[in-house]
């Protein structure tokens, strides 16, 4: 993506992004060519990298510049797009990255098998180049993950229950390998202690205002922007924190009526949810809860030397939510 080149102008870092892209194809190689081919389908298919961008930002905070920080950012590419092969057989989805989803090209059979390949070889990365701690905080966030996820899909159709529990799913299903990005990145460059744990806190918290932009931007961008159907969350009774708050406003006794059973819900359903949603407020709350995350990100990165690195990481929690606000003008 353009935007976060122009955020992130530290030429080192997309240098090393090329690298990364290199072993990305190496790892999902397979000595068949057909699991080659289903395990490069997405990876091919483009996506932001930014986990591996946060390793790799990460590792600058340290003294060392070898090819851990390169392993360490494939490690969790490799881990976030097999968990995506994995997202798309559970949501049922036919498109990801603006092309056909590796479920939908093939079959789930398949799907399920590539993306534990892709997990697979992330693991073996890790256990070959990098530190125990960093090999057992890559388990310890695939647990994670699929916590979330079994989580999310327990509360499909659900309007019902508390906001910490929302909090909760994305901890689990999102902020935990954008934290756990950082921390292996920062590891694999040799920063010190104290380095490692204000990015690990930093990231947790930028995690968090990923997925709620994330969330968000399901509610407000166009088809075409965001290389996967709008409005998806709702139609699959996945119900994200505009949702939730609007479900508790003077909507809520509409919303119920509308989505007070399982999915599937009639198309007119969703698009009159998307309206309410969007003109009670309810995006924006959600993004001042995002931009509150923000803040806590910006704090926890005050006891860092400032040089072109944290400079970057300061303003990624703004870029994610100014993302949101760019993806409404233009619809
Ligand atoms: C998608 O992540 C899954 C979520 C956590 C919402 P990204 O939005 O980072 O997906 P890519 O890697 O750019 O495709
Ligand atoms: C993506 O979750 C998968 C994980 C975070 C593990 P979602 O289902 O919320 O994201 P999209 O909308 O498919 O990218
Ligand atoms: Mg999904
Ligand atoms: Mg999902």
């Amino acid at each position: 993506m353009d935007d976060l080149r122009h955020l992130i102008d530290i030429p080192h870092i997309w240098t090393r992004l090329e690298q990364v892209e290199g072993r990305l194809l190496e790892l999902s190689s397979s000595e068949s060519q057909y699991t080659t081919e289903i395990s490069q389908h997405l990876l091919r298919a483009g996506g932001k990298r930014l986990r591996p961008l946060l390793a790799l930002l990460a590792a600058t905070l340290g003294p060392a510049d070898d090819r851990r920080a390169v392993e360490a950012a494939a490690a969790v590419e490799l881990i976030h797009v097999g968990s995506l092969y994995h997202d798309d057989v559970i949501d049922e989805s036919d498109t990801r990255r603006g092309a056909p989803s590796v479920n939908a090209n093939w079959n789930n059979t398949l799907a399920v098998l590539a993306g534990d390949f892709l997990i697979s070889r992330g693991s073996e990365v890790a256990a070959t180049y990098l530190d125990l701690e960093s090999v057992r905080m890559l388990a310890i966030t695939y647990t994670e993950l699929v916590e979330g996820q079994t989580l999310e899909f327990r509360l499909i159709g659900r309007l019902d229950h508390d906001l910490t529990v929302y909090r909760k799913l994305i901890d689990q299903k999102t902020a935990s390998l954008i934290r756990t990005s950082a921390y292996v990145g920062a590891r694999a460059g040799d920063a010190s202690e104290n380095v490692v744990e204000t990015l690990t806190l930093w990231a947790f918290e930028l995690g968090r205002v990923f997925q709620i932009a994330d969330d968000a931007l399901d509610l407000v961008a166009t088809t075409d922007l965001l290389g996967k159907p709008a409005g998806a969350d709702i139609r699959e009774g996945t119900f994200t924190l505009p949702v939730l708050l609007a479900a508790r406003g003077k909507e809520g006794p509409r919303i119920t009526e509308l989505l007070g059973q399982p999915p599937p819900y009639p198309e007119e359903a969703v698009e009159e949810v998307i309206g309410l949603v969007n003109e009670g407020g309810y995006v924006d709350r959600a993004l001042s809860v995002a931009l509150e995350h923000a803040a806590v990100a910006g704090q926890a990165l005050a006891g860092l030397a400032v040089g072109e690195t944290t400079r970057v990481l300061e303003r990624m929690g703004g870029y994610l939510i100014e993302r949101v606000e760019a993806a409404r003008q233009t619809l």
